[in-house]
């Protein structure tokens, strides 16, 4: 693999082929939009093929936008999407947060209560239904990128939830970049809100570095924080919902932007065209390595309830009010991407203003406080 090639053969206007898998995502669907915009022939993975359809519709590709039906957990089934790409975005990933220990016992035992046998049990549940079959998704996009002979540049993504600002006395440091891993053995330790998601993401991304130095594969890794803005899905992407959980009240949700906040600080943010904007910065890039953590800014729980209020109204005198004891709101640092050249377009503000116009004008939000809050 040779970063320099890819440069060059943007450069001479040779066809560009990009693989993305997750299409039907939040991310992947605006992705393949910027992709499509910039000139690339995009392969578009989906594991349903009922959902082609809008898609296909959303984003107009014509002749540039093929479709492949593809699963992580089916071995061999991104070969034929993979063929002839030079390019591959991996951003497909199962997006269950499970929440508490005690929740994964709650829906696995229903009738059993909390002790040491059942949470044996549940964490054996979770490594070999949930991140054994992870691991094995993210070989086998990268077992086709090998296989292909094309493929000369890996984006994966990854997530803010594998850093902690906490040191490991567990105060808050000043500065967070991204060699501030969370360590895998405390997230099974503390089962924190959402560590099964943790644990996924921390596993994948490790055994995709792994995996990429043996077979030589060129594999950079962004690290989006909370994403949000506007979305072409047909439904609100779930971290829309969480970023708006303090104007709709959901229980299940605020919850995880609560456990973001005691991890890090703050709310760190990015806008949906500025992640995808760097995920294709970074692959165009000739000299990268290693993570990059891409975060516009940040903002407090309560600051970011007042924002939310500020832009929906309806709203302003309800829901969660958060007093956050924090007093150090460490920096979250996106220098690593932003040396290279690369500059945010979108302000916290533009985010939360945008997610909520989004959801207002698609019917997602109820402008009127009889109604329901969100529909999903
Ligand atoms: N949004 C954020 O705030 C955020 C922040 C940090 C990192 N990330 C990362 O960004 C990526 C995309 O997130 P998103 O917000 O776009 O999530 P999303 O809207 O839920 O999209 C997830 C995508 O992954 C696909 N997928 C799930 N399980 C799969 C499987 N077994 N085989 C093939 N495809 C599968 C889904 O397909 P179906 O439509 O068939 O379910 C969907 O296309 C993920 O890797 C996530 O961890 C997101």
């Amino acid at each position: 693999m040779d970063g320099h090639r890819t440069v060059a053969a943007a450069a001479s206007g040779a066809r560009r082929v990009a693989c993305v898998t997750g299409a039907t995502g939040f991310i992947g669907s605006w992705l393949i939009r910027s992709l499509l915009r910039r000139g690339y022939h995009v392969n578009a993975t989906i594991r349903d093929a009922g959902k082609a359809s809008w898609l296909l519709s959303a984003l107009r590709g014509g002749s540039r936008l093929k479709i492949f039906e593809a699963d992580l957990n089916e071995e061999g089934s991104y070969d034929e999407a993979l063929k002839n790409c030079q390019f591959v975005f991996h951003v497909a990933a199962c997006m269950e947060f499970n929440t508490t220990a005690k929740e994964n016992i709650g829906k696995l035992f229903p009738s059993r209560r909390t002790n040491m046998n059942s949470i044996v049990i549940v964490e054996n549940h979770v490594r070999t239904k949930i991140l054994e079959p992870a691991v094995r998704g993210v070989i086998n996009v990268l077992q086709a990128c090998a296989k292909s002979g094309s493929v000369r540049k890996v984006v994966f993504t990854s997530s803010i939830s594998t850093i902690t600002a906490k040191d490991d006395e567990g105060e808050l440091r000043s500065m967070v970049d991204e060699s501030s891993i969370i360590p895998i053995n405390q997230v099974w330790k503390t089962k924190p809100k959402g560590w099964v998601y943790v644990l996924s993401k921390l596993l994948t991304e490790e055994k995709a570095f792994q995996f990429a130095k043996e077979k030589g594969i060129d594999l950079v890794s962004i690290i989006p924080p909370t994403v949000a803005g506007p979305f072409l899905t047909p439904s609100v992407p779930a971290s829309v919902q969480v970023l708006l959980s303090p104007i709709t009240g959901d229980p299940e949700l605020y919850p995880i932007l609560a456990s973001v906040h005691s991890r890090l600080g703050s709310i760190p943010l990015a806008h949906v065209e500025d992640i995808c904007n760097a995920q294709i910065f970074l692959m165009e890039q000739p000299m990268t390595e290693g993570r990059y953590i891409c975060s516009a800014g940040s903002c407090s729980l309560p600051e970011l309830t007042d924002l939310l209020s500020k832009n929906y109204p309806a709203f302003s005198s309800k829901r969660f009010h958060e007093n956050s004891c924090i007093s150090i709101h460490p920096v979250i640092s996106s220098k690593h991407l932003t040396d290279l050249g690369f500059a945010f377009t979108y302000s916290v503000r533009d985010i939360i203003q945008q997610s909520v116009t989004c959801c207002v004008e698609g019917g997602f939000l109820r402008l009127h406080e009889n109604e329901d809050d969100m529909v999903p």
